[in-house]
Formats: C-alpha cells, sequence, structure tokens
C-alpha cells in the first residue's frame, strides 16, 4: 500500500465536495461499473472509521439478470408488505426498480452484539454508504442512494437473507452513467446548523 495520509491539501477534492451531486437513478445509462471498479468502491466504502473495528455492514451487488431476478422479490414484497390489491400495472412497476442502473449495490447495516453500542455501528454503516457514493462518482459514475419503500419491506430483508431485525438496509445504490448533468438543489445555510 502506498503512504497512508492523515491530511493533505487537496483542491481537487474540496471543489469535489463542494460540488458533487447525485444522479437521479432514472437518469441513469449504461455503462455500470467494470467488476474491478466495484470492487476497488467497496474496499473505498469499507475504509471508514469503525469502534470496535467489526465492519458492522454488507453489501450486496445486482447486475443483469440479477436486477430482474431481484424484481420477482419487489413484485412479492409489494404484495406482501405494501398493497394485497396492487394491480398489475403498479407490480409490474414496482418489480422493474432495479433496472433503472446498470448496477444496484444493497447495503446492509448489521451491527453486531458486543460493548460497541448499536447506535455507532449505524452511524459507521452510514459513513460506508457516503463513502461508496464518494468512490462511485470519484470513478466517474453517477449514483443514488435511495432507500423507498423496499428498504423497510420484511418480506423484501428475509427474500435478501437479512438475520434477525437488527440487520437492516441501510441504502441501495443505483450506479451508472449520468444521462446528463445534474442540477443544483437547494442547500442548508450552514448558519442555521451551527448552534
Ligand atoms: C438514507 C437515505 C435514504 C434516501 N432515500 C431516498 C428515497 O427513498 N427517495 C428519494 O427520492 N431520495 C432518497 N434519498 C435522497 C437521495 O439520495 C437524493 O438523491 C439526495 O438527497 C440528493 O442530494 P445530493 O445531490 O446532495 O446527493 C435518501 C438519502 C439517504 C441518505
Amino acid at each position: 500500500m502506498s503512504e497512508l495520509i492523515a491530511g493533505v491539501k487537496s483542491p481537487e477534492l474540496l471543489d469535489y465536495l463542494s460540488r458533487r451531486r447525485s444522479v437521479m437513478a432514472r437518469n441513469m445509462i449504461e455503462p455500470g461499473p467494470s467488476q474491478g471498479e466495484i470492487e476497488q468502491m467497496l474496499t473505498i466504502a469499507a475504509r471508514v472509521p469503525d469502534h470496535g473495528k467489526l465492519s458492522p455492514f454488507y453489501f450486496k451487488i445486482f447486475q443483469g439478470e440479477d436486477r430482474a431476478k431481484a424484481g420477482e422479490l419487489l413484485r412479492h414484497a409489494y404484495l406482501k408488505d405494501e398493497d394485497p390489491n396492487a394491480s398489475e400495472a403498479k407490480l409490474q412497476l414496482e418489480s422493474e426498480r432495479f433496472m433503472r442502473a446498470p448496477t444496484v449495490i444493497v447495503a446492509v447495516s448489521a451491527p453486531k452484539l458486543g460493548k460497541i453500542p448499536e447506535w455507532e455501528q449505524v452511524l459507521c454503516a452510514g459513513a460506508a454508504c457516503q463513502n461508496l457514493v464518494i468512490a462511485a462518482n470519484a470513478l466517474g459514475y453517477g449514483i443514488q442512494w435511495l432507500t423507498e419503500w423496499y428498504s423497510f419491506s420484511p418480506d423484501f430483508a428475509s427474500s435478501l437473507g437479512l438475520m434477525g431485525d437488527n440487520e437492516k438496509i441501510a441504502g441501495v445504490f443505483y450506479i451508472g452513467t449520468a444521462a446528463e448533468p445534474p442540477q443544483e438543489r437547494a442547500r442548508p445555510d450552514i448558519n442555521d446548523l451551527i448552534k
């Protein structure tokens, strides 16, 4: 590994962080990241402050056909947890959610029992999620962090193999090439956030 960085002036990084913007899943096109790039972005995602070195998170990757297979799980989960009377048109729409981007990564918060508080472990998983956003952008891809209804569906969680009540979907990341440059959204006035 190259020399570690504890602090280094980086106008490029500051500029990126000042202007970064999500790309809506519906504005994502091919190409998506290669296997090597996915591995690189997940390695960076996992490189987070982590009390107890627990890595209290893991990832599931959906590409190609696997996105359509996930669609069947979404269809089932929608009927079970959202609306047992949903129309076929609605079910079709819900089953196509993972098709919006070339690569979909589900990040799971998986806190471990022990002396490190669960809250800290959940925050750590959130930090890994934001690292994933930054890494995807740095590799030239657009990304959007969504949860939508299915992240809170017990049926979808169990169909993905999430364990017990403490494992939760922290985010579903839609990754691909931005079809168009994103527009700015309203940003908070930092003076309102310093209390
Ligand atoms: C945990 C989490 C869950 C989110 N879930 C959704 C969602 O379900 N739907 C949505 O429209 N945006 C959701 N967002 C917001 C999107 O990521 C959105 O693209 C983002 O806020 C845009 O801001 P940015 O350009 O600063 O990234 C979520 C954000 C976070 C952190």
